[in-house]
């Protein structure tokens, strides 16, 4: 939600606020909007309800003057519709103040009652308009721009990330973050600020961290950090490893078409230097201490969405390999039941983008209470790695479709590395059980890669399925969280009704509602498998067959016992159980995509949804 940009330098800003802004329309946005100040002094400012294209037509119709220092915005409507009037930036001290908001600030309404008493009027429903007003007034009253900012930022309550810019101060842009996403862009006689990387990683690799509850100011050649209470800070700076072709569509017609096919390398990248002499090798885990890693007595996994779901599939590996109890909880549930924690507790989340506002706030929680805290996150420099004891970075590169789909094989790839980890500290696994678990692992990105060839049978179905209303998952064990996320992708994609159930779970109820035509997708272990769970999903696809569902089986080569009892087979390499999952996606994310474009939907941003949910 929301794309935000800074610049100051010796470019023309408009093209690099247009240029950020492009890069961030993964984000999700319904308005977007600039603002410059010109070679005269003179700040200018355009913005438009819709697409980025509306206000880049505009522009190239009728130029603001260009200078170097500005601000953009992309906003996803909270407070006050998608409209001119609410799109940022808004202004402040009689139009020489402007200043945009990602986020919600809690206390605008008792805010907005101290400035209209004092005599002020506003020109939009939205509560960042309130903070522009109160730093034009701070600006007035102390003509700096850090220092009104600071003033302004100790009396918000919320979550905001800001940026302003003002006509009497050419040459600066000052932001300030809490709960929300910011990270400055260092350059060469030039700065940058963003949401994200992808705002300026096209001009510079080199980026620093903004902490929580801290203010920046950047000019063309310097960068100053302090902390609301004005204290000087040294932020961390990183090199982004990825650079900005990652980030385009690179003639693929669509985001999420060029990510499922890099889901092998999204595998391969994040085991990539963290395997020695065939033993996992986290010294982002082992630097916590061997005494604190013996002492967990419980994994608490904690997310949202398609990563929830990497959880689940993680926490049977974890489980598996550690001998730890693990249970996987969504993040927007878990801290309103009073869960109990204990410096025992390992609270691992798992975040994409690393601003989910949900995970962010279950985090600082956990953390409050006494719990150690573990990142796994695709996103460098993000809030939720910040707010943690430690990260296991997952290197999928930039995810730009809404829908997740490299990043859940990574993050599945992340958790097995944790479990693995963990086990081999822990005595649960010995080193010969544990090399064997790794050359599997290693072994995933060849066979994903054979994976991919599934795509066109798939798209076949989707098309042959387009009128589809309705399409359940079935899965055990492992397949069980898959099922749910090839549901998730289809209701996020396709806007159809959806369902994943554990197959076991058919005879308890929703057997009820399988008829005849009813579009079923079994996710079938391998037959090899002991438990014998082969032979009991079969039996499911009998049942809900001699009821006119019509299956669509996702099963290893080779496995025939299948073939009698489905309409479809689509196949994947032999593998051993644990390692099923990170296959047997693929037709999913495939499926999903290609019903979403069968329908003719936007595939890379569906409607209602943003990539990063940075709201609570
Ligand atoms: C998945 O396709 C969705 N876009 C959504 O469920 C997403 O996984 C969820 O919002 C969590 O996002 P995060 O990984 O960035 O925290």
């Amino acid at each position: 939600m929301c794309g935000i940009v800074g610049y100051v330098g010796t470019r023309g800003s408009v093209d690099v606020l247009l240029g950020g802004l492009k890069r961030l329309e993964y984000r999700g946005y319904d308005s977007a909007g600039v603002a410059v100040i010109d070679a005269d002094g003179h700040l200018g400012t355009r913005k438009h309800a819709g697409k980025l294209g509306i206000l880049t037509d505009d522009l190239a119709a009728a130029p603001l003057a260009d200078g170097h220092t500005g601000i953009g915005h992309t906003r996803w409507a909270t407070h006050g519709g998608p409209t001119d009037e609410n799109a940022h930036p808004h202004l402040g001290d009689d139009g020489k103040l402007a200043l945009i908001h990602n986020g919600i600030i809690e206390n605008f309404a008792e805010l907005k009652g101290e400035l209209l008493a004092s005599g002020h009027t506003f020109h939009s429903e939205t509560d960042t308009e309130v903070a522009a007003l109160l730093v034009g007034d701070a600006f007035r009253a102390t003509g700096d721009l850090t220092a009104a900012m600071l003033q302004v930022v100790n009396r918000l309550e919320g979550a905001f990330t800001l940026l302003a810019v003002h006509a009497d101060q050419p040459g600066v842009v000052v932001g300030a973050r809490r709960n929300s996403p910011l990270v400055i862009g260092l350059g060469e006689g030039e700065n940058f600020l963003g949401s994200d990387v992808a705002a300026f990683v096209e001009y510079t690799h080199r980026a620093m961290e903004i902490g929580q509850d801290q203010l920046v100011t950047i000019r063309p050649d310097s960068v100053e950090v302090v902390d609301f209470g004005g204290a000087p800070v040294a932020p961390p700076t990183f090199e982004v490893d990825w650079d900005a072709s990652a980030a385009e569509k690179g003639g693929w017609s669509s985001f999420m078409a060029k990510e499922i096919s890099e889901e092998p390398e999204a595998v391969a990248k994040t085991i990539l230097g963290r395997v020695t002499d065939g033993l996992v090798d986290l010294p982002e885990v082992t630097a916590l201490g061997p005494e604190v890693l013996r002492s967990i007595d419980r994994v608490l996994i904690i997310a949202c969405g398609t990563a929830a779901y990497a959880g689940m599939v993680g926490k049977y590996a974890i489980e598996q390999w550690a001998r730890i109890p693990v249970d996987v909880e969504l993040a927007h549930e878990f801290r309103y039941r009073e869960p109990v924690l204990s410096p025992n507790t390992l609270v691992v989340s798992i975040s994409q983008s690393g601003e989910t506002m949900d995970t962010l706030m279950a985090v600082k929680y956990a953390r409050e209470r006494g719990a150690r805290t573990l990142s796994i996150c695709n996103t460098q420099g993000a809030t939720i790695p910040r707010e943690s004891d430690a990260v296991v970075y997952t290197h999928a590169g930039p995810e730009v479709a809404v829908a997740s789909t490299k990043a859940f094989v990574a993050q599945i790839t992340a958790t097995y590395l944790l479990g693995l980890q963990l086990g081999q500290v822990r005595g649960a696994l010995t080193d010969d059980e544990a090399r064997g678990l790794v050359a599997e692992l290693q072994a995933v990105p060849e066979k994903l890669a054979t994976v991919l060839g599934v795509g066109d049978r798939i798209k076949e179905l989707a098309h042959w399925m387009a009128d589809t209303r309705s399409v359940l998952f079935l899965g055990r064990h492992v397949g069980y969280p898959v099922a749910l996320e090839g549901a998730l992708k289809l209701k996020e994609l396709a806007y159809i009704h959806a369902e994943g159930f554990a197959a076991g779970e058919l005879k308890h109820g929703p057997i009820a509602l399988i008829e005849p035509g009813q579009v079923v997708f079994v996710l079938v272990p391998s037959p090899r498998d002991p438990r014998s769970l082969h032979s009991k999903v079969v039996s499911n696809i009998q049942e809900i067959r001699a009821r006119g569902a019509r299956v669509i089986a996702i099963a290893e080569e080779g496995d025939v016992a299948v073939l009698p009892h489905a309409d479809e087979v689509i196949r994947i390499p032999l593998a051993s159980p644990f390692f099923e999952p990170l296959l047997a996606v693929v037709p999913l994310h495939y499926f999903g995509m290609e019903l979403a474009s069968a329908k003719g939907l936007d595939v890379d941003q569906p409607r209602n949804l943003a990539k990063s949910v940075t709201v609570e």
